[in-house]
């Protein structure tokens, strides 16, 4: 029997996404397992869900390193010692360096809210809501070293006519659950990890 991919996600606040893809993984909904939850804000709401959820955290000030290569290196010494395969990137506010690309290229995943290459980079919802689009939605890609910028491996549409940011958020967070759910399967499905 296939032995389940080892997954790290990475999360700088809320963890609605971790937590799905944590649940998703319990319930045998994806051939996978979350070994570690990383998180560059200490404290952030998605170390209780891991906690909660008995999934080791690694929490971590970018600051308190000297640079971002050491700061990567620390994760990646964690990621080596629990064999993890595969990194999914949910809500990690910060571009991912040449130290932690280079051993997963390719195997590391990133949700974003926005229909890609629409609206890269910070806040794409509200970018979009002052664009004035029609139809919202959320992509997963694999990451590279440009912003946003990777293969696209799902994405999902969701018309929206109207400016309410907070109706409009829990429409894309709900779509951006199964998404990601669906994309990662696909991935581990192919052979990547
Ligand atoms: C999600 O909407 C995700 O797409 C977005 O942050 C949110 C995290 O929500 N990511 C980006 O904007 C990355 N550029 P969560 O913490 O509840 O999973």
């Amino acid at each position: 029997m296939k032995e389940k991919t080892k997954i790290a996600v990475f999360a700088s606040g809320n963890g609605s996404n971790f937590e799905a893809i944590a649940q998703a993984c319990a319930q045998g909904r994806l051939e996978a397992e979350v070994v570690l939850c990383v998180c560059d804000h200490p404290g952030a709401y998605v170390t209780l869900r891991a906690k909660r959820l008995n999934i080791t955290v690694l929490e971590l000030k970018p600051k308190d390193f000297i640079s971002k290569k050491e700061y990567e290196e620390e994760i990646l010494q964690q990621l080596h010692k629990l064999n993890v395969q595969l990194i999914c990137l949910a809500g990690y506010m910060r571009i991912i360096g040449p130290t932690l690309l280079s051993p997963y290229e390719g195997r590391i995943l990133n949700i974003h809210p926005s229909l890609l290459p629409a609206f890269p980079g910070v806040d794409a919802i509200g970018q979009a809501l002052n664009y004035g689009v029609k139809v919202f939605g959320v992509t997963v890609h694999f990451v590279d070293s440009t912003l946003d910028g990777g293969k696209i491996i799902a994405q999902a549409a969701i018309p929206y006519e109207g400016n309410d940011r907070g109706e409009i958020e829990e429409m894309i967070h709900a779509q951006e659950h199964a998404l990601y759910i669906n994309a990662i399967n696909r991935v581990i499905g192919n052979g990547h990890c």
